[in-house]
């Protein structure tokens, strides 16, 4: 297949590129950056500029099997469809589970109501991420219908090379514990589901649907998994033998530390009841059309060994530092 791949210098993006070229495929990824996998061919611009994808479509260029877009402004996707829809057979759109317009329960499928679409071409804040993701939603939908059109909703995406730190923090925070005593703070919530899904299966399944002509809605997610169950292989992986230290969800509010994701936080844990169904998001046309997941396990002993090989300080972007944890378990023993 001629793949043109709007994005391909980031994570996902890259993975996809990546997956695409080691099947035998032509890919040309479309970015502002020079840092593009070997194998593609990268088209360098700018797509806040309205004539960003000119290039790509004047007469005599290849037509394109696919477009695969990662982007998170609505106007990127608007433009990039109206441009490309006669020069381009189907259309992938990396969407997210946020377009629910609620997450509060488990098994939401891909028939749930969503938010309402952001009417401008950008977002104003990360609050009208969920409402971007629609607009760009409808954007592709109406532009090369339903037949012709991939949407993946991914809940957590995991794996080596994760930028935002979640899914290496328990495995490394395990391997490298702040404290002597090998001490590590958890949320008192082991019975909360969440779920993790592979980079490297979520790119591979893309290219499944693609090569398959399959078209659809798809939540993208890994099996959900109990938050002490996902901890208890972490620490097995990291051949961890201190003690954990559990904290209540209310003393850890009142010490600021944060559910989910970013600084001071506790990655994977929903303490907040209208966030829950992020962990078990339903996967089940996901799977029936080809998605095959590896346990969790591979991913995240996979994930402590990229963390390990490319330095602390580039995957602590989630989680506690080894100072916040030392004082709050101070804390905490002093409560
Ligand atoms: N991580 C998760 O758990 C999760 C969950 C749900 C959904 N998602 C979705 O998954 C996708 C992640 O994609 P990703 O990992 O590849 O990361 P990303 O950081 O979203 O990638 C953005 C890509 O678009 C390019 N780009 C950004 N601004 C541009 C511009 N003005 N002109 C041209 N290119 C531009 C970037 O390249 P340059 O900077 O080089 O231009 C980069 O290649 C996103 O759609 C995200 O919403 C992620």
């Amino acid at each position: 297949m001629n793949i043109l791949l709007l994005g391909g210098t980031a994570w996902l993006g890259r993975t996809i590129a990546e997956t695409a070229v080691a099947a035998g495929h032509d890919v040309s990824c479309v970015a502002r950056g020079t840092d593009a996998p070997a194998g593609v061919t990268l088209v360098q611009a700018d797509r806040d500029e309205d004539h960003a994808l000119a290039s790509l479509t004047a007469p005599g260029t290849a037509r394109w099997d696919a477009v695969i877009d990662v982007a998170r402004q609505p106007g990127y996707v608007r433009r990039a469809v109206h441009d490309l829809a006669a020069h381009a057979e189907r259309y992938v759109y990396i969407s997210s589970c946020n377009v629910y317009a609620s997450l509060a329960s488990y098994g939401i499928d891909e028939a749930a109501p969503l938010n309402t679409a952001l009417t401008s071409d950008v977002m104003a804040s990360p609050d009208e991420y969920g409402a971007a993701k629609v607009a760009c939603e409808e954007a592709v939908l109406a532009g090369f219908g339903a037949d012709r059109t991939i949407i993946i909703r991914p809940g957590l995406i995991g794996g080596p090379g994760d930028p935002t730190g979640r899914s290496s923090y328990w495995p490394l925070r395990f391997a490298r514990p702040s404290n002597p005593q090998a001490q590590v703070l958890v949320p008192d919530a082991a019975q909360q589901l969440t779920s993790v899904i592979d980079v490297r299966d979520l790119a591979a399944w893309i290219m499944r649907l693609l090569e398959q002509t399959v078209s659809g809605i798809f939540n993208a997610a890994g099996n959900p998994t109990p938050l002490g169950e996902h901890l208890a292989i972490a620490r097995r992986l990291a051949d961890h033998k201190g003690s954990l230290v559990g904290a209540s969800p209310e003393w850890l509010a009142s010490q600021d530390v944060a559910q989910w994701s970013g600084p001071r936080s506790f990655p994977l844990w929903l303490a907040d009841p209208e966030a829950r169904g992020i962990g078990a998001l339903s996967n089940e046309s996901a799977r029936a059309t080809g998605l095959v997941l590896r346990p969790l396990t591979d991913t995240l002993s996979d994930t402590l060994a990229w963390a390990n090989s490319c330095g602390i300080a580039t995957v602590t972007r989630s989680g506690l530092t080894d100072d916040e944890e030392c004082e709050l378990l101070g804390e905490l023993g002093r409560a």
